[in-house]
């Protein structure tokens, strides 16, 4: 399963263009999509699950152009968790769940292992007889996470999925996600850069509407080579004076003042040395640093 997208738009009625002429493909398997807030990634998302029409330009999923009389087709290929999930307060979790899954059209017995399935990758077994509303942030997204996937479309589209969720619970979905994306297509937003450097090796990045990076990760790290910076001050007075000067993408404290990490194309003229490009330094470099 890949997905075309082509010169595609959207300008809200507000005049505010949240997608701009934006092109790329989505292959099969787990793709990244970052952006920092208002960059247009909801926006994108929702088009591609058919839940709002573009402006302009073109969709496809496997060779079908996404259009009035393929929406129902498309559809049934499609799982979403959005950014922002309403599910049923008074509904346990697992009538909530078997609820979704009768809506999608799956027949009970086979909703039902599913979700026995789910429950138990989401370490939510436990919790499936308590009241949507007496669960936690990070649990009501694991749940939503599991009605997206309980049809087990073909193209999986989640929205910040590891938003709220402890460090423990975060590796599980990831790794959750990337088995589902074997012979599937998952794609994947996140502000969490470390989310995407554990899970995919391909990725977007936006910026205002636009597409300012498409491709693998090791190529966006070495786009960022030689940037990237090791720098000591002294005292709090010498670091602002860096921070004043360069994109600064990391600060602490150490013994004998402060570790700063700055971001520049040449030597910065300070007592420093060049580092390793981490994901979140190459996305700083992408999104502030680059020319385009
Ligand atoms: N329904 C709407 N009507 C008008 N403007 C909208 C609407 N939805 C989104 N926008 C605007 O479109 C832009 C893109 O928003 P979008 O939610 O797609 O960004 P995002 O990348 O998902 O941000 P975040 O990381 O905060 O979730 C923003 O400027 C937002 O204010
Ligand atoms: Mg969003």
């Amino acid at each position: 399963m890949s997905v075309k997208i082509k010169d595609l738009t959207v300008t809200f009625k507000n005049r505010v263009t949240a997608v701009n002429h934006v092109d790329m493909i989505i292959p099969k398997g787990i793709y990244g999509l970052l952006g920092e807030n208002g960059a247009g990634k909801t926006t994108l998302m929702r088009v591609l699950t058919t839940v709002l029409k573009p402006t302009g330009g073109t969709v496809s999923l496997d060779g079908i152009i996404y259009g009035d009389n393929t929406y129902e087709k498309i559809q049934k290929k499609i799982g979403y968790l959005p950014q922002e999930i309403d599910l049923y307060p008074n509904l346990t979790v697992r009538e909530c769940l078997e609820y979704m899954g009768e809506l999608s059209g799956i027949e009970k017995t086979v909703c039902s292992q599913r979700i026995d399935f789910y429950l138990q990758k989401t370490s939510l077994a436990a919790h499936q007889k308590k009241k949507i509303r007496q669960l936690s942030g990070g649990m009501k997204r694991r749940v939503g996470l599991i009605q997206a996937l309980l049809n087990e479309p073909d193209f999986l589209i989640v929205d910040e999925p590891t938003t709220g969720l402890d460090p423990e619970e975060r590796i599980r979905i990831r790794t959750l996600l990337v088995d589902f994306s074997k012979d599937r297509t998952v794609l994947f937003s996140t502000h969490v850069v470390e989310d995407l450097a554990a899970t995919c090796n391909r990725l977007s990045i936006m910026k205002k509407g636009s597409i300012l990076y498409s491709g693998g990760i090791r190529e966006l790290l070495e786009e960022a080579k030689g940037c990237v910076w090791s720098c000591y001050a002294e005292n709090e007075e010498e670091a602002l004076e860096l921070e004043k000067s360069y994109h600064v993408s990391a600060k602490q404290y150490v013994d004998n003042g402060l570790k700063l990490k700055l971001l520049c194309e040449k030597k910065p003229d300070a007592d420093c040395r060049p580092c390793e490009v981490t994901l979140e330094d190459a996305y700083i470099y992408i999104t502030n640093m680059k020319d385009y």
